[in-house]
């Protein structure tokens, strides 16, 4: 489906989240210590990138952690466009500063908010490479010259779903994302069609919806493992990586926050241009996970937001 410049209709980049978790200090720390700016407001926590206005979460507090909702942007010449396509089927509802957003549920119940924003997602291949850092003779420098490592955007959200092919294909129909690539009806990988990452939303099997993980854009492997010890210094030493996965090909450390969901560092992911041409492969199990890296832990793809 395109609008009327024959481009295709569909969001251009993530935009935001809502988690709820049963305690906002614990919140606060494994927040800060991942390296984001982290305020604290009256009832909830905003999370920002360091040198960015942009809140790329809100944190609230309820009894049992849970995804409250998540947002994709649009642009505002498509505004018209998404409100006929899902007028019928969404509820408006005011928030905060955004005017009237657009509001439809996903077909396992998670609330997806679309609304005009500027974009985030890169309109090219983020460079990872990292200029020497030290000198041209040393390429690495002393352990108490290392900096904090603090994270550049919300790269992606992973998404438990019921059904796989069903969460495709509400977010093909209605918020006009692509498949990227796929491993039978178990994982799914998403992208905008205006240029984003390999992914923007991974879909992973279970018994209903919940958060898996939140992806932040570090700049190089080196960051990513330096995120991890950074990490297991501030006292979360569990987690998943170093490693690189197979599909979207990033360098990826998850740590694990107090409620079984993850946070990943993640560098150097596939890019998809706009109006590129892009074949999605179904792979096997053992060929989509991750090229390399330790095993993950035994319940790193348990749904803990299930009751
Ligand atoms: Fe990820």
């Amino acid at each position: 489906m395109t609008n009327g410049k024959q481009r295709p209709l569909g969001v251009h980049s993530l935009d935001h989240f809502t988690l709820a978790v049963p305690d906002l200090d614990a919140a606060e720390k494994f927040f800060r210590a991942f390296g984001l700016d982290v305020e604290r407001g009256a009832a909830r926590l905003y999370l920002r990138c360091f040198g960015s206005e942009h809140v790329w979460a809100d944190i609230i507090r309820e009894q049992r952690k849970k995804l409250k909702s998540v947002r994709f942007g649009i642009f505002p010449e498509d505004e018209k466009a998404f409100k006929e396509r899902l007028g019928p089927v969404a509820a408006d509802r005011p928030i905060r500063a955004l005017g009237t957003s657009m509001w439809i549920k996903a077909p396992d119940g998670l609330c997806v908010e679309v609304a005009v924003s500027g974009k985030t997602s890169p309109d090219e291949k983020v460079e990872c490479g990292l200029p020497p850092l030290y000198s041209h003779a040393r390429g690495t420098g002393p352990r108490s010259a290392m900096g904090v490592i603090r994270p550049r955007r919300l790269a992606h959200l992973a998404l438990f779903s019921k059904s796989v092919p069903e969460a495709i294909s509400f977010y093909q129909e209605y918020l006009g994302l692509r498949l990227s690539d796929k491993s039978g009806d178990d994982v799914a990988f998403m992208h905008g069609p205006h240029g984003s990452e390999h992914h923007m939303v991974a879909l992973a099997r279970s018994g209903g919806p919940g958060l898996h993980h939140s992806s932040w854009e570090v700049r190089s492997i080196a960051e990513v493992g330096q995120g991890a010890m950074q990490m297991e210094e501030a006292g979360y030493p569990s987690g998943w990586g170093v490693g690189r996965h197979v599909l979207g090909s990033n360098y990826f450390y998850y740590a694990r926050d107090p409620w079984g969901s993850y946070a990943e560092f993640s560098a150097d992911m596939d890019f998809i241009a706009a109006g590129a041409g892009w074949e999605a492969l179904d792979s096997p199990p053992e060929d989509s996970f991750y090229q390399w890296g330790p095993r993950p832990p035994e319940d790193f793809g348990t749904n803990y937001e299930l009751a």
